[in-house]
């Protein structure tokens, strides 16, 4: 069996290969197949006179996603997807598939979601899918050629580490356990033992609110690094972001196609330095009264917005001008092909008036923004649209950040922590930083966050025997696909989502 992958290797030869239908339309004794095998895509050319007529019935009764077994042979033909075409000589049906809920018309996004299992089939979430997979092959990469060892963290706990709003309570036989919201303080430990480590797992947070950015269930990669600083770990953070980016880009060009993704975006990725801007810088950038190369962020929204709008009418003149052109009568394809031009320049214009809305209400919170909050999405937003690559915004107010974050000698009021925001409002796909070493900080800490010291008892120690500084961060899986796929939401970036309201299939 050959895989459709590897049809390159064999022009001109004759070959079987197996999978499913994903696409079919005829002609006149001729059967022309769309067929998926996981491998990639390619048209098989069914022709009557080759196969005979038994075959070719079965050729022409073959629905979307039946699996069939096709032998033909293999031709070069750069105009079909792929690059390869195979005249079949032979059909098998293997597996029979009647009325696939799919089809190729719009579906709403629940219905598609209750279709996960089947929904995974389609071209657009093999493409997300095959990134996703590749993603976790540079980040693994990455790490092991940086000599960090891989350690695994457990996911039932009876520490909370990122806040007790968001834990899921769970049972361990008789016991109350969480399950865990990060691998860190464990990552902590290893790092005691290993010197560099890294943990990638899935975390569980309860966001009870249906966002585009937040999962119940995401996987998150934590190095954790002895004698480590925060200056060292940015310097890390921007270093593994530029790899992993990069060997995307590199070896997923058909992929990111498939998802029309604009990859421009990513240009300046490896060329410039990502900013690293204070809690206090971005809070002025963000209040408009920072300027980035000459401009506030309020100069730079206004022109956004004059953009959008001026997009909306040249829009709706040209919507206009073809109506026009249909109700002055034309041929029916002319008016199918000016139809669909309509239908796209319609939602076009739902997604500009979508921004049409929010940009006045960013500007307005991010005048209102005050100052020791935490950045709320359209805040992120504000601060990314400045730059063009991935910003770092360090030294937070310790009161909004996790209590295990090391305090600032110079500035007391301030923790090293590092939030990284990506571009296009993709939001926060790193949060991290160096980490408090003094026992006594600690200890006031947890008690201010009123966590059970009993459960902190084991994370103590590693203060108390052989202390010495230390940094890691975490990187969300799921937000980092997002944001390289450039899909709206993050639901589509795990193949069986979480969510507050789905937990099926
Ligand atoms: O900023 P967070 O909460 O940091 C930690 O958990 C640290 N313990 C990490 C560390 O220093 N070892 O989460 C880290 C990242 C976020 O930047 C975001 O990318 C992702 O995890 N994340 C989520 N992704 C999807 N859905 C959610 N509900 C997420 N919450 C956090
Ligand atoms: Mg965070």
């Amino acid at each position: 069996m050959i895989q459709i992958k590897d049809f390159k290797n064999y022009e001109g030869k004759t070959i079987e290969t197996q999978g499913w239908v994903m696409n079919k339309r005829s002609g006149k004794g001729l059967e022309f197949i769309i067929l998926r095998d996981g491998s990639g895509f390619a048209q098989c050319v069914v022709n009557q006179d080759e196969v005979g007529d038994a075959m070719f019935e079965t050729a022409k009764r073959l629905s979307q996603e039946s699996s069939v077994c096709l032998e033909g042979k293999i031709i070069k033909d750069e105009k079909q997807m792929g690059g390869y075409e195979l005249q079949v000589s032979k059909v098998r049906l293997i597996g029979e598939s009647v009325d696939y809920p799919i089809s190729n018309k719009e579906h709403g996004i629940d219905f598609l979601m209750d279709k996960r299992h089947l929904w995974l089939r389609s071209k657009r979430q093999w493409a997300i899918l095959k990134i996703r997979n590749r993603l976790i092959y540079a980040i693994n990469t990455f790490f092991q050629k940086e000599d960090f060892v891989q350690t695994d963290s457990p996911i039932f706990t009876g520490n909370a580490a990122e806040g007790s709003t968001t834990l899921f309570a769970s049972k361990f036989y008789d016991t109350d356990a969480y399950l865990a919201q990060t691998g860190q303080l464990y990552g902590e430990a290893m790092a005691m033992a290993m010197g560099k480590i890294y943990t990638f797992g899935p975390t569980f947070r309860a966001e009870k609110s249906k966002t585009r950015r937040h999962l119940s269930e995401f996987w998150m990669i934590e190095p954790e690094m002895a004698f480590f600083d925060n200056d060292m770990n940015m310097d890390l953070i921007e270093k593994f972001i530029k790899y992993i980016v990069s060997d995307v880009l590199d070896t997923c060009k058909s992929e990111l196609d498939i998802l029309g993704r604009n990859t421009e975006v990513f240009e300046n990725i490896t060329k410039k330095d990502f900013p690293r801007l204070t809690y206090d810088e971005a809070v002025e950038i963000i209040k408009g009264k920072k300027a980035v190369n000459g401009k506030t962020c309020i100069d730079i929204l206004k022109e956004d917005l004059a953009k959008v709008k001026a997009q909306i009418r040249a829009n709706k003149d040209e919507i206009a001008a073809k109506e026009k052109e249909i109700a002055g009568g034309v041929k029916k394809g002319k008016r199918n092909f000016l139809q669909s031009k309509i239908d796209r320049l319609k939602n076009e214009i739902s997604d500009l008036e979508k921004n049409e809305k929010n940009i006045p209400q960013w500007l307005k919170s991010a005048e209102n923004f005050e100052y020791g909050n935490d950045f709320g999405g359209s805040d992120e937003t504000v601060i990314t649209r400045m730059f063009d690559v991935p910003v770092m915004v360090y030294n937070w107010p310790h009161e909004i950040k996790a209590f295990y974050m090391k305090r600032d000698k110079d500035k007391p009021e301030m923790a090293k922590g590092v939030d990284v925001l990506a571009p296009e409002g993709y939001g926060e796909i790193v949060g991290g930083g160096e980490r408090e070493t003094d026992l006594n900080l600690l200890l006031e800490k947890i008690e201010e966050h009123k966590l059970p010291m009993e459960a902190f008892e084991w994370y103590l120690d590693l203060r108390r025997y052989g202390s010495v500084p230390h940094a890691g961060f975490g990187l969300g899986l799921e937000r980092t696909v997002a944001w390289i796929c450039g899909t709206q939401h993050i639901r589509e970036t795990i193949p069986f989502p979480r969510y507050y309201g789905r937990l099926h299939p």
